[in-house]
C-alpha cells in the first residue's frame, strides 16, 4: 500500500477548518474513493481556535506561508486564505516547486488564472478549483466533464447567496434592502466587504469561470458587464411577483451570433422556472447545452463543509490523476489550451434581452399614448403594460417589453425621460424567460 498524500493547507478559516474535519471524518471512505489515504500534514494559520471540531495532533502548524509551499513532503497545496496579491504568490510557488494546487479563491482564479494555468502547464501540475464557484455544488465539474458532448448555448446563475438573501426577504417579507443587507452580515454570509456581493462583483468572478468553461474562452472578467441589486426597490419586487416574475440577481453568460456576452444584473425571470425559487441563501445554476437542453444544478453557495465538500473531492481528483501524464488530464478551462477561442465579448449595449420598465407619469390625457408611441417608433414591442390608479398627480406605469437590443432600449428611455408628463428617470429592469 502507498503511503498517504500530504497535504498543505494555507489558511484554517471557516473553509480550511471545513475541509480538515471532512477529511478526518470521512478518512475511510475517501482512501477508499481515492486509492490512497489523504492526511493534513501541514496548515499555516494566524491564530486558532481552542475548540475547533477537528484534531490538530498530526498537523504542523505554522504561522509562516513559505514553511507550507516549500515543504517537501507536502503534494498538494490548498490554498484557502483568500485575496489575489498574496494567495496568487504562494500559488505561483507552490507551482515553481512542482506541488499540486486546489483552490477556492474565486477572485485570484477570475483575474489570474491564465497565467497560474500556463505556470502549471509548464511544470505539469493540476489547479484544481471546483470550490470557486457556488460553493459545494459541483458545476465545473458538470459543465467540463458531464456536459463535455454539448456546445453550451447559455449559462444563467444564482451565484451569490447574499443577495439571494436580501432579494428573498424583500419579497417575503416586505423588508427594506438595508435592513436585510445588515442582518446578511450579522449573519456571516456576505464576503468581507459586503459591496462585492451586492454590486455584483463576487457573481462576476464566478460568472468569468463559468463562461471559460462554458465556450473554451480564456478568463475575461474585466469585460462582465456588472450591475448590482442596490437600487431594486421594494415596488420592483411586488410588482414583479404581481406580474408573475421573481427578481434574481443572476450571472448570464450566452453565445450569440456576434459574441460572448457576459453579464451580471438584477433580471426578472419567470415565478414558474425552478430557478425563480431557489431562495435564501441557496445557489443555482442553469446549464443549456444543445444536446442535453435545459439542466439545473441547487444546493449551498458557501458554508464551511458544503465548500469544503468540493475542495475535498478537488484533492480526491487530484490523488487520483497523479499518476496521469499531464496530457491526459482535463484541461483547466475544459477546453485544450491551445484550442481556447477568441469570440468577441459584447459590450452591454448590444445584448438583447427582454425588459420591465418603471417610471411615473403625470395623470393627464395622453402620457401614455406618448410613451407607447415611442417605444413603437423604436421597434420595441410591449408585452404587458400595468397603471396603479394615481397617487396624488401622478401615476405608476409599468411596461414589460419583448427583446430588444439594449442600445435601442437606451434611446427610448432617453425619449421617454424627456417628455413633460414623465416625471424623474425611468427604472430598468432587465427580464429573461430562461425557456430556450
Ligand atoms: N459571499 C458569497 C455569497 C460567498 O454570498 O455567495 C460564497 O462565494
Amino acid at each position: 500500500m502507498l503511503n498517504p498524500v500530504k497535504v498543505g493547507i494555507l489558511g484554517l478559516g471557516t473553509v480550511g477548518g471545513g475541509t480538515v474535519s471532512v477529511l478526518q471524518r470521512n478518512a475511510e471512505e475517501i482512501e477508499r474513493r481515492a486509492g490512497r489515504g489523504i492526511v493534513v500534514s501541514h496548515a499555516c494559520a494566524k491564530e486558532l481556535n481552542r475548540n475547533l471540531p477537528y484534531s490538530t495532533d498530526e498537523i504542523v502548524i505554522t504561522t509562516q506561508l513559505d514553511d507550507v509551499v516549500n515543504n517537501p513532503e507536502v503534494e498538494i497545496v490548498v490554498e484557502l486564505m483568500g485575496g489575489t496579491t498574496t494567495a496568487r504568490d504562494m500559488i505561483l510557488k507552490a507551482i515553481a516547486n512542482g506541488k499540486h494546487v486546489v483552490t477556492a479563491n474565486k477572485a485570484l482564479i477570475a483575474h489570474h488564472g491564465n497565467e497560474i494555468f500556463a505556470a502549471a502547464r509548464a511544470k505539469g501540475v493540476m489547479v484544481a478549483f471546483e470550490a470557486a464557484v457556488a460553493g459545494g455544488i459541483p458545476i465545473i465539474k458538470a459543465i467540463r466533464e458531464g456536459l463535455s458532448a454539448n456546445k453550451i448555448l447559455w449559462v444563467a446563475g444564482i451565484i451569490n447567496g447574499t443577495s439571494n438573501f436580501i432579494l428573498t426577504e424583500m419579497r417575503e417579507k416586505g423588508r427594506d434592502f438595508a435592513d436585510v443587507l445588515a442582518e446578511a452580515q450579522r449573519l456571516g454570509y456576505a464576503e468581507a466587504d459586503p459591496t462585492f456581493d451586492i454590486e455584483g462583483n463576487d457573481a462576476a468572478h464566478k460568472l468569468t469561470i463559468l463562461s471559460s468553461l462554458a465556450f473554451g474562452i480564456p478568463l475575461q472578467t474585466d469585460k462582465v458587464y456588472i450591475e448590482g441589486i442596490t437600487k431594486i426597490t421594494r415596488e420592483d419586487v411586488e410588482y414583479a411577483t404581481s406580474l408573475g416574475y421573481r427578481i434574481k440577481l443572476l450571472g448570464i453568460a450566452k453565445r450569440t451570433a456576434t459574441g460572448i456576452e457576459m453579464r451580471v444584473h438584477p433580471t426578472f425571470i419567470p415565478q414558474k422556472r425552478l430557478i425563480a425559487n431557489v431562495d435564501g441563501v441557496m445557489n443555482a445554476i442553469v446549464v443549456n447545452g444543445d444536446a442535453v437542453g435545459t439542466t439545473l444544478y441547487y444546493g449551498a453557495g458557501a458554508g464551511a463543509e458544503p465548500t469544503a465538500s468540493s475542495v475535498v473531492a478537488d484533492i480526491i481528483d487530484v490523488v487520483r490523476a497523479l499518476t496521469s501524464d499531464p496530457e491526459n488530464r482535463v484541461p483547466h478551462l475544459a477546453f485544450q489550451p491551445d484550442a481556447l477561442s477568441d469570440l468577441p465579448i459584447l459590450p452591454i449595449e448590444e445584448v438583447e434581452t427582454a425588459y420591465y420598465l418603471r417610471m411615473q407619469a403625470l395623470d393627464k390625457a395622453g402620457v401614455l399614448a406618448q410613451v407607447a408611441g415611442i417605444l413603437g417608433q423604436n421597434g420595441i414591442s410591449i408585452e404587458a403594460i400595468l397603471q396603479k390608479e394615481p397617487e396624488g398627480s401622478s401615476a405608476a406605469i409599468v411596461i414589460l417589453t419583448h427583446k430588444i437590443v439594449e442600445k435601442q432600449l437606451n434611446r427610448a428611455i432617453q425619449s421617454i425621460e424627456s417628455l413633460e408628463g414623465i416625471e424623474g428617470k425611468v427604472t430598468r429592469i432587465r427580464l429573461e424567460t430562461l425557456d430556450r
